[in-house]
C-alpha cells in the first residue's frame, strides 16, 4: 500500500508514516494515554510491536514537525483495524482524532474497525461508528466500533451523487449507440459504463434500494 500524506497548505498538518519516530519520548507520552499498560515498560513494548511488524502501520498527525496525534493500524483485505489512536494532552478535543479517522477513510475506502473502552466510546459514536458492547474476560465491558466507508455521507449527498452518476451513465450509453464510434473510444466508454453501474449499485445498496430506487433518485 502506498504511503499517503494529507497536506493542508505549505505548513499545514500532515498525516504520515512516523514509524521511525515511535520511540521518541513525546510520542511515548501520547502512546501512554491509549496503551493498555501506560507504564514506561508498557509503552516501550507497544513501540516495539510496531517496529517489529511490517503489517502494523504507525502514522502521526504532524504539525510543524511536532507529532500531536498517533494512529496504529493494520490493513486487511476487507477492513482497516485501528489498534491505537491517541492525541497529545494539550491538543485533545480540537479535531485531531477526527481528522485522523477522516484521513484513514480517504486512504482506504474500507470499513474502519476499532475496539475501545467506555471512556472513549463517545468519540467513535460522534464520528459515526456503530458501537457494540461486549464483555471482555480481563477488561470488563468493551466496545467494537465499525465505520462503513459511506457512513460519512448524508442521504441527500448519496441521492445527489446517484443522480449525477445516472445522468453520466445515460450519456455514455447514448454514445455507445453510435456505430461510427472508433474502437478505442468504444472500449473506453464501455469501461466507463461498467464502472458507473458498479458505483450506482454500491450507492443503491447503501440506500437500501428496491426496484423503484432509480426512479426515486431521478
Ligand atoms: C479519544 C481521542 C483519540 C479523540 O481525539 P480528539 O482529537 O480528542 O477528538 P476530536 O476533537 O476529533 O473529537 C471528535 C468528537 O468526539 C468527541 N470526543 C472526543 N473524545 C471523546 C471522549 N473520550 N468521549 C466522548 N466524546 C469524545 C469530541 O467532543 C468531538 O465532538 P464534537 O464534534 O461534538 O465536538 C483523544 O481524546 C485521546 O487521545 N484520548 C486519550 C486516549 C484514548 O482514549 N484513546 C482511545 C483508545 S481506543
Amino acid at each position: 500500500m502506498e504511503m499517503y500524506a494529507i497536506v493542508r497548505g505549505k505548513k499545514g498538518p500532515v498525516f504520515q508514516d512516523i514509524k521511525p519516530r515511535v520511540a521518541e519520548p513525546d510520542v511515548g507520552v501520547i502512546i501512554s494515554y491509549a496503551a493498555l499498560d501506560g507504564s514506561p515498560e508498557g509503552v516501550a513494548k507497544e513501540a516495539e510491536k510496531y517496529l517489529s511488524s511490517e503489517n502494523l502501520h504507525f502514522y502521526g498527525w504532524v504539525e510543524d514537525g511536532r507529532v500531536v496525534g498517533i494512529c496504529g493500524f493494520e490493513v486487511h483485505s476487507d477492513k482497516v483495524e485501528i489498534h491505537l489512536i491517541s492525541v497529545a494532552g494539550d491538543r485533545q478535543k480540537q479535531g485531531v482524532g477526527g481528522a485522523m479517522v477522516t484521513a484513514l477513510q480517504k486512504m482506504y475506502s474500507l470499513p474502519l474497525e476499532a475496539e475501545t473502552v467506555e471512556e472513549a466510546v463517545g468519540f467513535y459514536r460522534k464520528r459515526g461508528f456503530i458501537t457494540t458492547a461486549f464483555q471482555h474476560p480481563e477488561w470488563g465491558v468493551k466496545y467494537t466500533c465499525v465505520l462503513e466507508p459511506m457512513a460519512g455521507f448524508t442521504a441527500e449527498e448519496l441521492k445527489e451523487a446517484h443522480r449525477s452518476l445516472l445522468s453520466t451513465l445515460k450519456k455514455c450509453e447514448k454514445v455507445l449507440e453510435s456505430d461510427k464510434l472508433p474502437q478505442p473510444q468504444r472500449t473506453l466508454t464501455e469501461r466507463r459504463v461498467a464502472a458507473l453501474r458498479i458505483a450506482l449499485a454500491l450507492i443503491e445498496r447503501e440506500q437500501g434500494c428496491d426496484a423503484h430506487c432509480r426512479q426515486d433518485n431521478e
